[in-house]
């Protein structure tokens, strides 16, 4: 085969990379035929951009191959690459040779232009083959690469994190147990489990966030960032919340709550400046089919200042809200999701970052503030998605954080001595924060269910495949 010498159809259609009058071979996989008497149009993608090539074959009797060449079908096409006759693309290939390398009969699922959302999840093995989830994944993946290219450029040091873990980082209890037991014979020790039994000697769970790890590197190194997954027994069967999910949790050193909200509006706004600029084809793909105002909501938001809104203000300005709320609002309670949209969408009209959450509704190692009743955490809020970054500033005063964990009623605080201990030697105040990966994309795309943003999602009674 010719798998070295092809030439992939971005280089041709985006980089514009491949002079008219040269001989290609294309490798991929048909969208459509169409076969008339005198002439054949072959249009085919391979997966390297979101345009198709056309193959045109003007003796379709010399063919017979294009009996078998159905949507679906693999295929290698040979010939020569000219200006289009045609409307809607530049270059056509004028076919020498077509070889079909794999079969697509007509039970091949994905053969008309739309399918649902729906009906394409019970498909995620072949989805990926569609527009739609081409240019989410070729986004993930760019997306994934501005990300590490915006942190490595300014210093922050890339670590990786246990994804087994002894200590439950958000506090929630919504943990996925690691065990090696067998299930039907759990060793008990005085009527309970005998966890010294197991695998690891002690409880341990897949972890909900490298946060933990992460402030033990960046009292060493300065500023790392992580970039991995997270797993979240949360029951919570809504559009934006998966079982497992990618996060981005950036730690700085010698930082505050203000350096790090400066940080994560900082970010947010070069992320999706780089989606605009460098991933302009799948972007407008998404401009046009996913959601119009797209690219206003991106730029204006690159272009804009966030806001930036203490939790004792927020709560006075919906608490005066006209919208009635399904959820009941007051100082001291957590905002829902319908607060927070109602505060970016409504009220601020742009992204919002809100501060200073009470201390009784927020995570151990947020730092307390003097007035004793509120920490530095800050959440940002995006219209639409709502919150897509949570963070803070972390308590870095050993005897104030030990009394927070055993007031939140921490247990197995012994697990959590070299937390603690970064506290007792050389302790500074530091500062981060999580993105949610896929909560970005969501946005990035205008997909509205994480479902399609990851390509083989894990959500409540879905792991199949
Ligand atoms: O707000 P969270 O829970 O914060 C943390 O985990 C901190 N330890 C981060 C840190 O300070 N280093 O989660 C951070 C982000 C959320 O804002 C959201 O974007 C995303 O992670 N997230 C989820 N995304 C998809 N599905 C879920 N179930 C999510 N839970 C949180
Ligand atoms: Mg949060």
């Amino acid at each position: 085969m010719d798998y070295k010498t092809r030439t992939k159809i971005a280089r041709i259609l985006i980089e514009g990379a491949i002079a008219v009058d040269t001989e290609v071979i294309i490798l991929g996989w048909v969208r459509t035929v169409r076969i008339s008497k005198n002439v054949a149009f072959v249009e085919v993608n391979d997966g390297s951009c979101m345009k198709n090539i056309q193959g045109v074959i003007e003796n379709p009797e010399n063919f017979p191959v294009l009996d078998k060449i159905t949507t679906g079908a693999a295929v290698r096409m040979k010939g020569k690459l000219i200006e289009s006759k045609g409307k809607g693309q530049k270059y056509e290939i004028t076919v020498h040779s077509l070889d079909l390398v794999g079969v697509a009969d007509s039970t091949y699922p994905i053969q008309t232009k739309r399918h649902t959302y729906e009906f394409l999840r019970e498909i995620a093995h072949l989805r990926p083959r569609t527009n739609t989830f081409g240019a989410v994944n070729r986004l993930r993946s760019k997306i994934a690469f501005a990300i590490h290219k915006y942190y490595q450029e300014r210093g922050f040091y890339y670590i990786q994190t246990p994804l087994i873990s002894a200590s439950d980082c958000e506090g929630a209890g919504d943990l996925f147990r690691v065990t090696t037991f067998n299930l039907d014979n759990i060793p008990r020790k005085e009527g309970a489990v005998d966890w010294h039994a197991d695998f690891f000697g002690d409880e341990t769970y897949l972890t909900v966030s490298g946060q933990l790890e992460g402030e033990v590197l960046a009292t060493a190194l300065g500023d790392i960032y992580t970039f991995g997954p997270t797993f979240r027994a949360e029951n919570s069967n809504t559009s934006r919340h998966a079982s497992e999910f990618w996060m981005i949790e950036p730690e700085m050193a010698w930082a505050e709550l203000d350096d790090n909200m400066d940080l994560a509006e900082d970010f947010l706004k070069y992320l999706f400046h780089y989606a605009l600029t460098e991933c302009a084809d799948d972007m407008e793909f998404f401009g046009q089919w996913i959601d119009k105002d797209l690219h206003r909501t991106l730029e204006s938001v690159v272009n804009s200042e966030f806001e930036r809104c203490s939790y004792t203000e927020a709560v006075k300005i919906l608490e005066k809200a006209a919208q009635k709320f399904e959820f009941p609002i007051r100082w001291g309670l957590d905002l829902q999701s319908e607060h927070e949209r109602y505060l970016t969408e409504k009220t601020f009209k742009k992204p919002v970052i809100v501060f200073d959450y009470p201390e009784s509704i927020k995570s151990f190692y947020m730092r307390l503030n003097d007035d004793g009743r509120t920490v530095r955490g800050m959440d940002v809020l995006v219209p639409k998605v709502g919150e897509i970054i949570g963070g803070s500033q972390r308590e870095e005063r050993y005897d104030v954080l030990k009394d927070r964990m055993a007031k939140k009623g921490i247990k197995n605080l012994d697990n959590y001595f070299w937390y603690l201990d970064i506290r007792r030697w050389g302790t500074v105040p530091h500062s981060g924060f999580g993105l949610g990966f896929d909560r970005a994309l969501m946005y990035m795309t205008g997909m509205t269910n994480i479902r399609d943003i990851q390509t083989f999602p894990r959500v409540p009674n879905w792991a199949k495949f």
